[in-house]
């Protein structure tokens, strides 16, 4: 029932979980080389060994059959996107979600890029994307739960890889070539570094966030500055000011008693409203912690 989009680290946790902890099935699964599916689902075993085959190459394992995933969408009930983001066009992905909503099939995503790019396109009712932001650290799910308080500014550390990098660079006296590889081998860079490095993916956040509270932001909207150290204790912020209509990207050396102040991957979020102050954190990059909020947001997918 469940189309896998996207078998790398983070396609491969959320396959171990899906099978260990609920009853739903995947019944097809496609990476960069191709993809198979069976219309039953595949078993336990099945997927055991796929999971074994190299990156890339599913659609040479021998298990199911070789289909386009356009065939799947005949079978299929829900898709989960988790291919790597493409900032140029959103393709694959985008095309894909477009032929889901009009099957009215529903998505799951933690891919960023067609929801940075074309927001309002691709939201439908059935699109589900709490793992885009904070690695599912639930802040869409509180987001939505604010109204009709009104959010006038958002302020946060929403990349992990990067917040990593200033810790180690400025708590543990590593280098920053040094941290950045650390980050590379823990697999919470993005695949193409530039894209956490030059904020695209902070900002693709950011964008994600604005267009959950209403505001029609795209990604051209944010301006950023790429990452540099700037002294202790830098850190990589992200920002939407909805009162001036102002969204940024850029390093800012933080005061050291300044309360989104986190560590490593831990990402944190200000949230400042009409009425309230309200204050986020929680691992924001991670294979586990990103698969567990896809899959409940599967969950939520076949119920809905
Ligand atoms: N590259 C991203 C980050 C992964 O570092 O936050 C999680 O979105």
């Amino acid at each position: 029932m469940i189309l896998l989009f996207g078998f790398g680290g983070v396609g491969r946790t959320y396959a171990e979980l899906l099978y260990q902890k609920t009853s739903l099935r995947l019944c097809a699964v496609f990476d960069s080389g191709g993809g198979v599916a069976k219309k039953e689902c595949f078993s336990w075993g099945e997927v055991k060994e796929l999971l074994k085959t190299a990156r890339g190459s599913v659609s040479k394992s021998g298990l199911g059959k070789a289909v386009s995933p356009d065939e799947a969408l005949d079978y299929c009930q829900v898709i989960v996107d988790v291919s790597p983001p493409n900032y140029e066009t959103g393709e694959p992905s985008l095309s894909l979600y477009k032929k889901a909503a009009a099957k009215g099939l529903a998505v799951v995503t933690a891919n960023k890029a067609p929801l940075a790019l074309a927001f309002r396109e691709v939201a439908y009712k059935r699109l589900f994307y709490k793992a885009t932001v904070m690695a599912g650290t639930p802040l869409i799910d509180l987001l939505r739960g604010l109204k009709p308080q009104e959010v006038v500014k958002i302020r946060g550390i929403l990349n992990g890889s990067t917040n990593y990098v200033l810790t180690r660079v400025y708590k543990d006296g590593v280098s920053f070539e040094d941290a950045v590889r650390e980050a590379k081998e823990m697999g919470i860079l993005e695949p193409d570094p530039r894209l956490d490095l030059e904020g695209v993916d902070p900002a693709a956040k950011l964008v994600i966030i604005a267009n959950t509270l209403g505001h029609g932001v795209t990604l051209k909207d944010v301006e950023r500055r790429p990452l540099q150290p700037m002294g202790p204790v830098t850190r990589y912020l992200a920002i939407a000011d909805f009162t001036a209509g102002k969204a940024v990207v850029e390093p800012v050396r933080l005061p050291p008693d300044d309360q989104i102040h986190v560590d490593y991957t831990m990402n944190a979020v200000e949230i400042i409203t009409d009425v309230n102050t309200i204050l986020l954190k929680g691992k924001g990059a991670g294979r586990k912690e990103t698969a567990y909020v896809l899959l409940n947001d599967t969950i939520k997918a076949v119920e809905a």
